[in-house]
């Protein structure tokens, strides 16, 4: 972007009954805001009171550009706050998770259960060898299991890294040689509208040439063989037997990594972003207590799966740290009809519900009957994250599931960044278009190219100008990739999105900045999509871009240069978008390749792929200085 730009930003806004406000954990946002500003450090210093420790900190932040230690000398592990404090403290008998399967199957988990389960499978993991700072890699579907095994890493100081089951082999693949994984989590199967999906087969392929593994624990859904035929494998329930229930948490310094997460980036291989444990539990436990509102008695249902950052944070640490209860579903939105979500909020009482602009813009497709024929009085609050909630789903959203009773919080936030960033806490006022405002903690803005603050209604870059507990703190054995983030605008930290203010302060956000597409709120690199292309023999090159769809915001269009020989074919069309599919996954599926002699260069020989993105649309090509002849 080289320009700033105008932005047209006055609003209609609603107001929430000031109940919501009264009786919330935050208050008055603009008091707990002013609180903030004067003592961030005191600020902090109280948020993560609220958290378990062992050992109490000395010194809140150590801030030396672009590093930051929160909490310095403290030592905790996460899982006490989410588990032992609750078996201790009176909710030992208190849901802590439910859930459904597709078919209707529901299993529940009571605190007292679930620690008793993390602590089992924590010692089993230990009996195969696994020590604290040992790489995990899960490739699971979203099961109890999942849950269970992924706090039994955080139980033991092992770092998880998740990587979503809708992955291809090549995608998990690099993943595990990527972050050296010494395990890998897996299931026979996934399930998904009344398909079983084999997860082995693809773990068996991604293993293959990735020398770290030493063990793939398959959980047996199906009445799979458990004569595993490699003796890699290991079975999830025999791994348990005669195994000890009880473990003591590792005490972890708060600076030591919890997990690893990877993130599409804008060149080449996806990013491992690296949370720490004593930021990252603070982060989430503040923004579910203070900006969720999260009660005791409280039910929230992130439909996110765990394989994001969304379901780290919101289905599993943050909930689970305040206690509620979670539900988590290997469901999908319309199937076996577009009720199904809907029936499962009236029967389980969820109270919080969160979930993408995409879903949305599907419901709002298949039309307004479906919700209207369940009871949705539970819903309290109602969320959305993942890309910009347009106006239209924002009033539908509002009107329709949250009956213009239940605030909207669109939150704005990154796998980088841990927790919520921006969003319009309980009792301000909704503008539909517009996430809402920083949140206590953050200091955000839109700036220009040179960091200089731009007055509302111009369009700019999008800055956190202060680092915070749950910032990431380095990319996984690419620490030059980290500094960038903090390097390109003055000495903020760089989100990659585009922004724009209004009056009030409010933050509309525009979309990425770079390189990555944002399909059904899942990131993709154009390079990833683009070298998956290249591998094809018939492909020479390829270029990809972002192209707006009415349900997924956006989807993927390529354009593709031959080799020598080869010829446009609908069957070639159908032959790369397997071939796409199988190696990244079906969210990188192409929707559209369109077969060309040339791609638009920069004199440096760079794709200009905001040019084929203005032709696209019919749109003012822009500064085509750098565009070779
Ligand atoms: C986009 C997901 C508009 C944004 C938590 C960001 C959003 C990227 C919103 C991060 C929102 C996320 N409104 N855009 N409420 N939330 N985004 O890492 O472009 O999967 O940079 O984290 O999603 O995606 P990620």
């Amino acid at each position: 972007m080289s320009e700033n730009f105008e932005v047209k930003v006055d609003s209609k806004s609603y107001i929430p009954d000031p109940a919501y406000r009264e009786q919330s954990f935050l208050g008055d946002y603009k008091a707990v805001y002013k609180e903030f500003i004067q003592d961030p450090d005191e600020f902090w210093s109280r948020m993560a009171k609220e958290i378990e420790w062992i050992k109490p900190w000395t010194k809140v932040l150590e801030w030396n550009h672009p590093y930051a230690r929160w909490f310095t000398g403290g030592t905790l592990n996460i899982t006490t706050s989410c588990l032992d404090r609750h078996v201790k403290e009176g909710r030992r008998n208190k849901l802590a998770l439910i859930w459904r399967g597709e078919d209707g199957e529901e299993r529940v988990y009571t605190y007292r259960q679930l620690h008793r389960d993390v602590m089992r499978f924590a010692n089993a993991l230990k009996k195969i060898g696994v020590q604290k700072g040992d790489r995990i890699c899960f490739y699971m579907p979203l099961v109890p299991e999942h849950i269970i095994a992924l706090l039994a890493c955080a139980r033991i100081g092992a770092i998880h890294s998740i990587v979503y089951a809708g992955f291809g082999a090549e995608a998990l693949h690099s993943r595990i040689r990527d972050a050296e994984a010494k395990v890998v989590i897996t299931a026979d199967v996934g399930k998904r509208r009344g398909k079983v999906i084999s997860l082995r087969s693809i773990v068996d392929d991604a293993v293959r040439n990735a020398p770290s593994v030493e063990k793939v624990i398959v959980l047996c859904r199906e009445k799979c063989s458990v004569e595993l035929y490699s003796e890699m494998e290991e079975d999830f329930y025999s791994l348990l037997e005669g195994v000890s229930a009880d473990c003591s948490p590792e005490e972890m310094d708060a600076e030591e990594p919890l997990f690893i997460l990877y993130t599409s980036g804008t060149t080449g291989m996806p990013k491992g972003i690296v949370h720490s444990c004593g930021g990252y539990a603070t982060g989430v436990h503040y923004t579910a207590k203070y900006l969720f509102d999260l009660k005791e008695n409280d039910v929230i249902w992130c439909t996110a799966d765990t394989g994001w950052i969304t379901g780290h944070s919101y289905i599993v640490y943050g909930p689970l740290s305040v206690g509620a209860t979670v539900v988590i579903t290997e469901t999908t939105p319309d199937w076996p009809d577009p009720g199904i979500w809907w029936s499962i909020i009236e029967e389980l009482g969820v109270t919080l519900f969160y979930t993408a602009p995409t879903a949305i813009r599907m419901f709002m497709r298949v039309g307004e009957e479906w919700p209207n024929k369940y009871n949705l009085d539970s819903l309290r609050i109602i969320g959305s994250v993942g890309e910009p909630l347009n106006p239209e789903a924002f009033e539908w959203y509002y009107r329709v599931i949250g009956k213009m009773r239940c605030p909207i919080l669109d939150t704005w936030w990154q796998t980088e960044t841990g927790m919520h960033m921006i969003t319009t806490p309980l009792g301000e006022p909704m503008k539909p278009g517009f996430a809402g405002v920083p949140i206590p903690g953050i200091i955000a803005d839109v700036v220009d190219e040179e960091g200089n603050s731009l007055p509302p209604g111009q369009g700019g870059l999008l800055v956190i100008k202060k680092p915070w507990p749950s910032m990431m703190r380095t990319v996984y054995r690419n620490d030059e990739r980290y500094k960038k983030y903090w390097n390109q605008i003055k000495d903020y930290y760089a989100a990659g999105d585009l922004a724009v203010k209004d009056e009030d302060g409010y933050f509309m956000i525009l979309g990425r900045a770079d390189d990555i597409i944002i399909v059904a709120g899942h990131n993709l690199g154009t390079a990833e999509v683009e070298s998956a292309l290249v591998e094809h023999e018939a492909v020479a090159e390829a270029a990809v871009i972002g192209v707006p769809d009415e349900i997924k915001g956006q989807a993927v269009k390529a354009f593709v240069i031959l080799v020598k020989g080869y010829t446009p074919s609908q069957k070639l069309v159908s032959e790369l978008t397997y071939h796409v599919r199988m190696s990244i996954g079906p969210i990188a599926m192409p929707a559209a390749i369109e077969f060309v002699d040339t791609l638009p260069r920069t004199r440096s020989g760079k794709i200009m792929r905001r040019i084929l993105k203005a032709k696209e649309m019919n749109m003012d090509l822009g500064d085509t200085s750098t565009l070779e002849e």
